[in-house]
């Protein structure tokens, strides 16, 4: 899908040099076959006229609460739109979205608005780099919305660096691979296996890891967002999900989370292995709690392997499925990623990096490279498990 059509479109255009280039974007956004509506502050109007907008979004522009024609109404028009886009976005406007304030119909507008919300920065470096601008780009992200970064280069003011409006052209491609994404996994049920493992060794007490599971949470919440069912496998985690596409198969041990991989693999389109599973559980589970004995100081507990359900999938894997799987290496990682990819049976395999500040267990953030067969690689900044997931699921729809 390459277009934007019949997708409902508001524009909000605030009072930054860079409105000069809405009327470009809005002509893109018509070509692309979307119905556009422009909401501007009136700053806004003191860049570009109302009249080049009106004119080309074929609809009438609105820049107050009190126009009084048939879309002034902020709450209407908020539920209208399949996206909405303000650009450019002030740090006046930035720091209005971030604390709610409505002193205007485009906050208004950002504030009753359901769908998605993306956001293109145009200001001057100083202002951008601006810790409260900062900070307020921050907030307005942990709130779902959507970031379109500035880009480089010389400044109206003269100046050189980051804040200069993204191109029209790249808003456009942000939006339709927002949409296009939307739909990718439409009718395809993903399975993922997260969170640690725990090995009882008696009522209380058991071997288990730090894994958090949150980049299991990102890859399903992800999976969602495009259209596609979850099947999470998730071991102990304190993660609160709640979604209606995701179904939510809590286990404890490895052997639990082995039989409940078999039994939902056959209806998987793909499958994600995500989680840290413990390689070995004890022998013999006590049956109460193992009690300190005196004049005994040493004390063994005898492990056997657990199975790999990696690889059990791996090998129960039919042609049109698609396996992935983890691996966290701290030597030779690509070698031994590679070697894992082909024992498991692994389209590609994720790299987990534990020596970059910020990325492995318990973050919020990952940094990853991709291993594919023949030691092809792809390396990723540090991003947000979100944004990791996002990648993933790229790679995965590339195959
Ligand atoms: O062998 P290693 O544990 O490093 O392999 C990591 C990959 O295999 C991960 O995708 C992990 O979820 C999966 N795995 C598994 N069952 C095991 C051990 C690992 O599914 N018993």
């Amino acid at each position: 899908m390459n277009t934007l059509a019949g997708k409902k479109i508001i524009l909000g255009i605030t009072g930054s040099i860079a409105a000069y280039k809405a009327a470009f974007f809005v002509r893109l956004l018509i070509k692309s076959g979307a119905t556009v509506k422009v909401v501007m502050t009136q700053s806004a109007t003191a860049f570009i006229s109302p009249l080049t907008l009106s004119t080309l979004a074929k609809n009438p522009v609105i820049t107050g609460i009190a126009d009084g024609d048939e879309w002034s109404n902020h709450v209407e028009l908020g539920l209208w739109a399949d996206a909405m886009i303000i650009a450019p976005a002030t740090a006046n406007t930035l720091a209005k979205m971030a604390n709610g304030i409505c002193d205007n119909i485009l906050n208004a507008v950002y504030l009753s608005a359901r769908c998605p919300v993306f956001i293109a920065p145009g200001m001057d470096l100083d202002m951008w780099t601006h810790p409260s601008t900062q900070g307020n780009i921050q907030k307005v992200l942990s709130y779902g919305n959507k970031l379109i970064e500035p880009e480089s280069g010389e400044l109206a003011s003269g100046l050189v660096g980051k804040g200069r409006m993204a191109e029209p052209e790249n808003l456009l491609k942000e939006l339709i691979d927002f949409f296009r994404k939307e739909q990718s996994l439409t009718g395809k049920t993903v399975l993922i296996t997260a969170g640690p493992t725990f090995e009882a060794i008696d009522p209380v007490r058991f071997i288990g890891n730090y894994s958090s599971g949150k980049m299991g949470k990102a890859l399903a919440e992800k999976v969602v967002a495009r259209g596609g069912q979850v099947k999470l496998i998730l071991g102990p985690t304190k993660l609160k999900i709640d979604h209606p596409a995701i179904e939510i198969i809590p286990v404890t041990s490895a052997l639990e989370m082995f039989e409940a991989a078999k039994k939902h693999f056959a209806q998987a389109d793909v499958a994600i292995m995500a989680a840290a599973v413990a390689d070995f559980r004890p022998k013999h589970t006590a049956k109460e709690k193992i009690k300190k004995k005196k004049g005994i100081e040493e004390m063994t507990i005898e492990l056997v392997k657990n199975p790999d359900i990696a690889a059990t999938l791996g090998q129960l894997k039919k042609k049109d499925q698609v396996l992935i799987g983890f691996a966290l290496e701290t030597e030779n990682p690509v070698e031994n990623a590679t070697r894992k990819l082909t024992k498991k049976g692994f389209d590609f395999i994720v790299l987990n990096s534990l020596k970059d500040k910020g990325a492995g267990f318990n973050h919020d953030t990952n940094k990853i490279t991709l291993v594919f067969e023949g030691n092809k690689t792809q390396e990723f900044q540090l991003k947000s498990k979100l944004d990791v997931a996002d990648d993933i699921l790229d790679a995965i729809e590339n195959i």
